[in-house]
């Protein structure tokens, strides 16, 4: 079991995803809670601000620090110490990986506080754990980061991948690429499926796809092999 906390000013976003086909599943099986929280409700003032201009002067509109500590208080006020962690989502954080999912999975309560790009107030940083980017690009905010984030570290939860949906991820080498993968037709326009896959040979098969997923780490990602996507 699992629970994220999504601190956005965009909670209209996550609407489609939450309903998406695995992730639906395993909220109705109550394996993971996802709670949607609009910055908003924290806002200042009777026109709920959000954000203000910079000292200092510029362009561009920061994210003030009196709403995300007011709102990161009330979510997190009846968390038990130790089993959560609060991140925040900004192209300043460390690059997040699979080990990192693996490694989130263990909470209980995840905050993911979604940046925007314009900026925030950099006090804002002292209220989290730690930062995260998905990547070396920029987003317009964090929210794409933080779909991410909830995705690969939901289906690392006991129970929520199905046993066949496990075994087949399990059964392979971690850290390698996925070996190739057909179905029918057999033959596409000449374009012919590996004959190995219909020799009905069991022991074969597994051989040839534990050797493509080897070679097909090699070509593509030799990084995975050595440890350096860390
Ligand atoms: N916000 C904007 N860009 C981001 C990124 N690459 N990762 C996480 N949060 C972000």
């Amino acid at each position: 079991m699992i629970n994220f906390h999504i601190l956005t000013l965009f909670p209209d976003l996550f609407e489609g995803f939450l309903k998406e086909s695995i992730l639906a599943r395993a909220q109705k099986q109550g394996l993971v809670k996802i709670n949607v929280c609009n910055l908003r409700d924290w806002g200042v003032g009777k026109h709920h601000q959000v954000d203000d201009s910079p000292y200092g002067g510029g362009t561009g509109m920061v994210l003030m620090m009196e709403p995300v500590d007011l709102a990161v208080k009330e979510i997190t006020k009846d968390w038990i110490p130790k089993k959560n962690r609060k991140i925040l989502l900004t192209p300043q954080g460390k690059i997040y990986n699979q080990k990192k999912a693996g490694d989130l999975a263990k909470y209980e309560d995840i905050l993911l506080i979604c940046g925007r790009y314009e900026g925030f107030d950099e006090r804002i940083r002292g209220l989290v754990d730690e930062e995260l980017s998905i990547g070396n690009y920029i987003l317009n905010g964090g929210e794409v980061a933080a779909m991410a984030v909830v995705e690969s570290v939901f289906r690392l939860v006991p129970r929520v991948l199905t046993k066949e949906e496990a075994t087949r991820i399990e059964t392979f080498h971690d850290g390698l690429l996925e070996y190739p993968q057909y179905t029918r037709p057999e033959d596409y326009y000449g374009k012919m499926v590996p004959s190995v896959l219909l020799s009905g040979n069991h022991a074969k098969i597994e051989k040839w796809r534990n050797e493509q997923a080897i070679k097909k780490t090699i070509e593509k990602r030799p990084d995975l092999l050595d440890g350096r996507e860390d």
